[in-house]
């Protein structure tokens, strides 16, 4: 079997997106750029993966991580010289590279390859992905003789007006032999308009070689993409998120209005799950079987049981059992976990604590660093006071407890199980077993006292 590698570029400096960051590692759909590329080649099986990094390497590294082939390119004299960065990698061995840019998020790995079994079954040296725009404006165009034959690529830059004319385009991938590159890299030349080592002159000179050339056309040219600006940034991320949207619909989610739902690529969610508008799934999050989400929800970096129910809220980065009903208008921060058939009502913030199963925090409450057990109730307005200014405490609230409206926990403070505190109590010290603490001063009554200090209101 001959090998198979791809070289996806990135060290360009996208001058056009008019930023502080390297272009590639710009988001769309909750992936930088180049991850989206990485990913699609990945998925069509290239495991030897090189990346070409230079303008701002390292935002670059920290996006893809440490263990990673990477070559760098100093001095960013276009794609051509940016492959000879990454000679190293491709010598000695046999068989054929993708080459891709790394600005092209939409390539489908599919696409990727179909376009190398045409490579090889036809015996090609290379093969260009190429499509028909209505709008070719900025891409290299394909130039083919009279019997359809590809015999270069032309930067828009360089067009004359015929070949301005001209709708098939360079995708900027393209899959090479090893060794026929190799042999032809050091021939690109830098007489152009922009003064670069283009890679698409590799075309022409393979043709005057006589090896063979071809092109691979995409029927839907929205994957052939690239992102050079903002505008085109905002239109890559509508198709892939359309494409996002309709795979999860084709596996059993119900999405009452696509266009304002929003669910990155690396989001699981369970057959007969239902959102409701103004949705957005960030992260890694997960999502059971017949859950109520939304509308107007936030989730991020979470784990969500089956049947839960999360409407109007915000939880980022913590974990929910099943059968639980969280909101509306509740806020659960990181690091949190709640039960099975746990409620969590309108206006409660949870920091960093863990709720145990069946227990209720229906309202108006704070609850931080905390331990709750199961089956305990947090009445209306409980704050868990975990700040003293400088420091953080915990609080435990054993099973079964019952905590009535308006009582602050100063923590750190430990309620055991069964207890019951009378509303309106401070609570600092440990309340034990089965037991009541009220804590708060008795009423006095003052009879008469308005009229004796004649307050009393006229009507
Ligand atoms: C390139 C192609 C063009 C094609 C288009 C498709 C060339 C000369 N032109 O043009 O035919 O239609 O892509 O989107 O190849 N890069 C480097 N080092 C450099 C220059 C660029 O690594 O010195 C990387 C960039 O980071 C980017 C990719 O190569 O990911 C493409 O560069 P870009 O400047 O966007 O090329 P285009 O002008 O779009
Ligand atoms: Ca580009």
């Amino acid at each position: 079997m001959e090998h198979l590698m791809a070289v996806i570029l990135a060290a360009g400096e996208g001058k056009r997106m008019k930023s502080a960051k390297s272009k590639v590692v710009h988001e769309i759909c909750g992936k930088a750029l180049i991850e989206w590329v990485a990913r699609s080649v990945l998925k069509a099986g290239i495991e030897d993966r090189v990346f070409v990094v230079g303008h701002k390497a390292e935002q670059v590294k920290e996006c893809l991580g440490e263990n990673i082939q990477y070559a760098l390119q100093e001095v960013q004299l276009g794609t051509g010289h940016a492959v000879m960065q990454a000679e190293r990698f491709l010598r000695g061995k046999e068989g054929q590279v993708v080459i891709l840019c790394g600005d092209m998020p939409l390539i489908r790995p599919e696409t990727i390859m179909k376009a190398v079994r045409l490579h090889r079954q036809s015996g090609n040296s290379a093969t260009v992905i190429t499509a028909d725009l209505d709008n070719p404006a900025g891409y290299g165009r394909i130039v083919r003789d009279e019997r359809g034959n590809v015999l270069k690529i032309v930067e828009h830059k360089d067009t004359n007006e015929e070949e301005r004319n001209i709708r098939e385009v360079n995708s900027g991938i393209y899959c090479f032999n090893i060794m026929d590159l190799l042999h032809s890299l050091k021939e690109l030349g830098n007489s152009n308009s922009q003064g670069e080592y283009y890679l698409t002159d590799i075309m022409e000179i393979f043709v005057k070689k006589g090896l063979k050339v071809d092109a691979f056309k995409v029927e839907d040219s929205s994957e052939i993409l690239g992102i050079n600006d903002r505008v085109q940034l905002a239109e890559a991320a509508q198709v892939l998120r359309k494409r996002i949207l309709e795979e999860h619909m084709r596996s059993g989610v119900t999405l009452v209005d696509p266009g304002s739902t929003y669910i990155d690529g690396d989001v699981e969610i369970g057959m007969d799950t239902v959102i409701y508008p103004g949705t957005i799934l960030e992260g890694k999050t997960k999502i059971g079987e017949n859950c109520i989400l939304g509308p107007n929800s936030r989730l991020v970096d979470c784990v969500i049981g089956n049947d839960t129910e999360v409407a109007n809220s915000v939880v980022i980065q913590s974990s929910v059992g099943s059968g639980t009903h969280i909101g509306p208008f509740a806020y659960i921060r990181p690091e949190s976990s709640i039960g099975n058939k746990v409620k969590i009502g309108d206006f409660v913030e949870i920091k960093k604590s863990r709720i145990g199963d069946k227990t209720k925090i229906s309202h108006l409450t704070y609850v931080g660093d905390a331990e709750v057990g199961k089956n305990v109730n947090l009445g209306c307005g409980v704050v868990v006071v975990n700040y003293d200014g400088r420091n953080k405490y915990k609080t435990v609230v054993e099973d079964n407890a019952f905590v009535g409206c308006n009582v602050n926990l100063i923590s750190p403070v430990t309620v055991r199980s069964n207890a019951y505190i009378a509303a309106g109590s401070t609570i600092v010290g440990e309340v034990p077993e089965n037991s009541l603490a009220i804590a708060r001063s008795k009423q006095e009554i003052k009879e008469g006292w308005v009229i004796k200090k004649g307050l009393r209101r006229k009507e």
